[in-house]
């Protein structure tokens, strides 16, 4: 049950901590080291490219992964819609391996493409919350998030679970091929540096609802906008808020926005900005978030710390980068919950939806 919590949603937000500590338990052995299936490291060390088929909130989980699976495999990853690519199939590389990342492991859009990886004889591994799922039980291999069942309609634990969870691959496979990085990344003190981070940006739930109450009780549109993993993260924070306030909200490449869509910003357009530690890019977006406030934009600021001035809404602790989408998410799914709630709706049960969607 939820116990004393109002909704699912915020009990599940507050588990990230404890899930990400548990992934560290069930993915290593007493020594320390990185305990995934060795057939699964053989089968993907042998493939040329990453294919990763997933929807909604999984999808974007996969974008949020790929940066680490990339740099530790030394493997290009590219990401499906799994709805698209069941009738849509690019051209694949020549020895592809396919992730599906479902939550339920059940999504009919996921398990059309897995039917057409199967007849094709590709290996695949599904990586899921649910042991025994049909995305499991068809897929060569299985990887579980660990996260505990997932009630609320809108995705959470799921999410950061499976960047933890492809972390853990992306480190097993890495150290396999003798990738430099992969053997420095100490994946099991990083993951416990983010559940830190969580427990921070958790602990200021009323800051965070102070600072969204008024902004999105009454708005129609909304922006996130962030580069690099940022703009992955700005995709899931604009799923989320759509799903369960009913605004409507895009995730924008922050440099994008200037190429057309800068034309939407009004007096008083909320646009949340996410500007993680990555010093590549962080002026760049701090450069589009004055554009759009010169054109009188409402922003928020959600900013790693070493990238923080004293004018910034919402302060992160650092993470390590490989990991950074995990802590940067969670100040937005706790936006998405106060938005829906100070919209007086069903936070665990949005109209329209379904926790798994069993048909195409
Ligand atoms: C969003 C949400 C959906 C699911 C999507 C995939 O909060 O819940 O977008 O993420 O339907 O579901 P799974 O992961 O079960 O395949």
């Amino acid at each position: 049950g939820k116990g004393t919590y109002p909704f699912y949603m915020l009990k599940e937000i507050d588990e990230q901590p404890a899930v990400m500590r548990k992934l560290s338990q069930l993915y290593t052995d007493d020594a320390g080291n990185v305990t995934v299936d060795h057939a699964i490291i053989d089968a993907l060390g042998q493939a040329d490219r990453i294919y990763i088929i997933a929807a909604g909130t999984s999808y974007n989980a996969g974008y949020a992964s790929k940066y680490v699976l990339e740099t530790l495999t030394e493997k290009p990853v590219e990401l499906g819609i799994a709805s698209e690519w069941g009738y849509n199939m690019p051209r694949l590389s020549e020895k592809p391996f396919f992730i599906f990342l479902s939550q339920s492991g059940e999504t009919a859009d996921s398990r059309q493409v897995l039917v057409k990886t199967n007849e094709l004889g590709i290996p695949s591994l599904t990586v899921t919350n649910v042991p025994g799922s049909t995305l499991s039980r068809e897929a060569s291999f299985t990887m579980l998030l660990h996260a505990g069942p997932e009630i609320a309609v809108a995705s959470t634990k799921a999410y950061t679970a499976q960047i933890a969870a492809l972390s853990f691959l992306a480190k097993a496979v890495g150290q396999a091929i003798g990738n430099e990085a992969a053997a420095a990344f100490d994946i099991v003190h990083e993951l416990s540096l983010v559940a830190q981070s969580i427990e921070a940006t958790l602990s200021e739930k009323e800051l965070i609802e102070s600072k969204v109450a008024g902004l999105l009780s009454d708005t129609r549109n909304a922006f996130y906008i962030g580069r690099g993993q940022d703009y992955y993260v700005s995709m899931e924070a604009s799923l989320k808020l759509k799903e369960i306030s009913y605004i409507q909200c895009e995730g924008f490449a922050a440099g994008e926005l200037k190429h057309g869509t800068i034309a939407l910003i009004e007096e008083g357009t909320p646009v949340i900005a996410l500007i993680s530690n990555n010093p590549k890019v962080a002026a760049h977006t701090r450069g589009n978030v004055s554009e759009v406030v010169a054109r009188g934009a409402h922003v928020i600021t959600i900013v790693e710390q070493e990238a923080a001035t004293t004018e910034d809404d919402i302060i992160i602790n650092n993470v390590h980068p490989y990991l950074s989408s995990i802590s940067m998410v969670i100040p937005t799914q706790l936006i998405a919950y106060y938005a829906s709630l100070h919209r007086g709706l069903d936070v665990d049960k949005p109209r329209n939806l379904a926790k798994s969607v069993t048909v195409e």
